[in-house]
Order: structure tokens, then sequence, then C-alpha cells
């Protein structure tokens, strides 16, 4: 339970929207917008550890943000590795352990080796669960899922019928978190309000919060006011 009412707050998940945007509006170039943005997620990973969330699930990278330009694209690919490079020793001081998801292959090596060691440094370490989604895309997660329970059907090993929701969901990349692995609440920042193909299985009930800040300027007290408008709403999951 993550503060002290009665509605479980354990999975968080962030779309950190609005890094060019933030830049741009200090006439900065987009790439400053981003390095801005990592320093905040330091920020709001302590946080939310503090606030006593158990997996905090960031949108870091999209499968569509290949299409961006190459040198914003390297940046980007570049950041997990100043990230973890300068704020190991916090995150070992504040008890977080550290996950990554999404096509990781397709990473760069040193991007991946990287995000391996910090997984690796922090496996031990009890409080909230960093989640990268890097190089995240959710139709291709639900795609990979299908083709996954497909081989094991051909190969005998379960039956078509055996396939059911909580099998389905157990496969996903969120699997690993059993009884965390639906995010409680979806925070947009930047003003959009759309998904942008994260998480579609996951959020079927999360409830949804957004607001106009950019992420590089989304604070504690942002995430503590967000925290409790979903304190206030009422989650029916399709009862009265
Ligand atoms: C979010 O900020 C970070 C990533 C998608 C990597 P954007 O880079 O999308 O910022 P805007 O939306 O262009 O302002
Ligand atoms: C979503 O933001 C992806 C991440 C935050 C990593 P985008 O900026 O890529 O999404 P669109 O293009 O506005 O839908
Ligand atoms: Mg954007």
């Amino acid at each position: 339970m993550a503060n002290n009412t009665d509605k479980p707050l354990n999975h968080v998940a962030i779309i950190m929207d609005g890094n060019g945007r933030w830049a741009k509006k200090r006439f900065l170039p987009r790439v400053a917008g981003h390095k801005q943005g990592m320093e905040n997620v330091r920020n709001i990973t302590i946080s939310a550890n503090r606030l006593g969330i158990k997996v905090l699930t960031l949108y870091a990278f999209s499968t569509e943000n290949w299409g961006r330009p190459t040198e914003e694209v390297n940046y980007l690919m570049r950041l997990p590795i100043d990230f973890f490079d300068k704020f190991m020793p916090d995150l070992m001081a504040e008890n977080v352990k550290v996950n990554v998801m999404g096509f990781l292959d397709e990473l760069p090596p040193k991007t991946l080796a990287t995000t391996k060691r910090a997984i690796e440094t922090t496996k031990h370490n009890t409080g909230l669960v960093l989640n990268f989604a890097l190089n995240y895309g959710s139709r291709r997660e639900i795609v990979s899922t299908a083709q996954k329970l497909a081989d094991e059907v051909a190969s005998g090993k379960i039956q078509s019928s055996d396939i059911d929701e909580a099998m389905f969901s157990k496969n996903l990349m969120t699997g690993m978190f059993d009884e965390y692995q639906d995010p409680d609440l979806l925070i947009r920042t930047s003003g959009e309000q759309r998904i942008s193909n994260f998480l579609l299985w996951q959020l079927a009930y999360s409830e949804m919060a957004f607001t106009d800040k950019y992420w590089p300027d989304f604070n504690e007290q942002d995430l503590k006011d967000m925290i409790d408008q979903y304190q206030n709403r009422d989650r029916r999951f399709g009862k009265i």
C-alpha cells in the first residue's frame, strides 16, 4: 500500500513526454530537454520510492522513436549509460532495483551492456522497481507473446484452450511483476492525451492522469497531486 488511504497504488506508469518542447521554449537543442528529463528520472524515482510505490514503469524510448533524426536517436541511446554512470550511487542508497523491458537485442551493444550491468548491480535491492521501457512497443509485445504461445501449442507444451487472460498476462514483458503487472495509474506529461503504443493490454483498467507540464518540469508535488486525484477516484472494474 502506497499511502494512508485504502486504495492500493502499487504500479505507476509514466509517459515522459515534452522534453523537446521544454528545450524549444528555452531556445535550446532538443537533446538539452532529454538531458534535463534524465535528471528528472532520478528525482521522480526517489519520490516514488519514498511514497511507497512498488513498480515505476517509465516509457523512455518507443519502437517508433527510431524514426527520429539519427543524432537525436544516438543521444537517446547514450542516455541510459549517462544515467547509470551518474545515479547508480543514488539508486543503491535508495534501495532501488532496476529493470528494463523492450526489444533489447536491438539496442546498441554499449547501451545494452550498461543496462544489464545496472540490473545485475541492483538485483538484491528491495525497494521500488524502476522499470524502463526501452525500445518498447505494445502491439509488437502482444504479437510476440502470441507467437511464443503459438510455438508452445505447436510443440505440444500447452493446448490452445489453456491460453487464458492470466497466461497471456504472465507472458507479456510485465509478467514478472506478478500481482503488480498492470499499472494502477498512468500519467502522461506534456498535454498530449494518447497512449502512443504503451502497455495497451496492461492499461485496461488503469486510471489515467494528464498534465500540461513538460516532463523536465514534472516534480514531486505534481506526482503527489496526481496520487491525490487517483485516491479520489472510484475504480469500479465494471461492477457497481
Ligand atoms: C519525450 O519527449 C522523450 C522521448 C520520446 C524519448 P519528446 O522528445 O517526445 O518531446 P516532445 O514531445 O517533442 O516535446
Ligand atoms: C511517447 O512519446 C514515447 C515516449 C515517451 C518514450 P512520443 O513523443 O514518441 O509520442 P507521440 O509521437 O507524441 O505519440
Ligand atoms: Mg513527444
